[in-house]
């Protein structure tokens, strides 16, 4: 039987490089698209055996290099996304316009599948234009193709991540921690290798369409989390509840910064609870339960966050 090949869109992210060991060990053939094939090929880890993993550099989304790829293709994945805008309406273009076109494309090529990454806990979040570009993303794949499968997860971590690792820095460096809406704000982080198992398995979902929230094995406020860190990292730091004006003030600051910390629209987003909507089917329901906590987890990466390292014991411990 001829293996399925698997258009990435998004393949250097976090999901991604994950995405491909599995997908190469199981010995898909993988296009993994990137806008820059130098910084993908250094980043790329893979089990692949040779020609199993293509990289095509596409700029712009040229129209007919993307069909060109999904006449080849049988389902296609698409990861990208992104946090903040560098420029006006970057969210539309990328988080609905980009989904609009390859779900419309995938119809026209008759693929088997166009799988999406959208966003757990934004269906009330209407004042966010991250959460209303994603939904609208979500709309328009659905009304173009009806093989669509869209994975809608919570906050996502890993070694490799933007999230956890970022405020281990951050907890590290400063000596206190705002809160923002007082910490309370719930999450349910699920680790990347769940998400990844979750997505691999959409591939062979008999269903022809499916939206599916995904959550870890437990619900978190922000507070825990933080809570969580400073306990694996081994610090004691100062959390305080920050007021919303100063907190919108810092977060107009930031945002002016090329990588920001923090944005307008990520502090109105961080207002709702990150956690299952409801309205769909999860993958609880499916059988998918992950095992990973988030405690447990981050504990065997933290230690390039704590004092002297993985091997610092101390002198106490030592002397038992
Ligand atoms: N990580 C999470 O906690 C989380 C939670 C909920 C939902 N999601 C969603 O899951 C998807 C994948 O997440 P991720 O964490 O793997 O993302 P990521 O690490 O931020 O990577 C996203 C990828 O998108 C591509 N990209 C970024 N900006 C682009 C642009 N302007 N034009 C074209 N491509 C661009 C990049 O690929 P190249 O640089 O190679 O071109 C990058 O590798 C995203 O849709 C995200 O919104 C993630």
């Amino acid at each position: 039987m001829k293996q399925k090949e698997i258009l990435l869109f998004g393949a250097t992210g976090q999901i991604g490089r994950n995405l491909i060991r599995k997908l190469s060990k199981n010995n898909y053939k993988i296009i993994a698209v990137t806008r820059n094939i130098h910084k993908a090929g250094y980043i790329l880890k893979t089990q692949a055996n040779p020609g199993y993993l293509e990289l095509v550099e596409l700029n712009n989304f040229e129209i007919n290099k993307i069909e060109e790829l999904m006449k080849r293709a049988s389902i296609c994945i698409n990861l990208i996304g992104i946090l903040f805008e560098k420029k006006k309406n970057d969210f539309n273009l990328i988080h609905s316009d980009l989904p609009a076109l390859l779900s419309k494309k995938a119809n026209e090529f008759k693929l088997e599948k166009f799988i999406h990454l959208s966003a757990l806990g934004i269906e009330k979040a209407n004042d966010s234009k991250y959460a209303l570009s994603k939904l609208d993303g979500e709309k328009r794949i659905k009304e173009n193709f009806n093989k669509h499968i869209i994975i809608k997860p919570s906050i996502i971590y890993s070694i490799d991540d933007n999230f956890s690792t970022k405020f281990m820095s951050l907890l590290s460096a400063l000596p206190m921690m705002p809160l923002y809406y007082n910490g309370k704000t719930k999450f349910s982080p699920i680790h990347v290798s769940d998400i990844v198992e979750i997505i691999f398995n959409m591939i062979k979902y008999p269903g022809e369409n499916l939206v599916l929230e995904c959550m870890g094995p437990e619900e978190m406020t922000f507070k825990k989390i933080i809570q969580n860190i400073l306990i694996s990292i081994d610090k004691k730091r100062i959390l305080f509840p920050m007021p919303y004006v100063l907190a919108k003030l810092s977060a107009k600051f930031f945002q002016l910064l090329p990588n920001p910390l923090l944005t307008e629209d990520q502090l109105t987003l961080l207002k709702y609870d990150n956690c299952k909507s409801g309205n769909y089917k999860n993958n609880f329901d499916l059988g998918y339960i992950p095992k990973k906590k988030f405690g447990e987890e981050i504990n065997k990466y933290s230690f390039n966050w704590k004092s002297g390292g993985q091997f610092n014991v101390k002198l106490q411990d030592k002397l038992k």
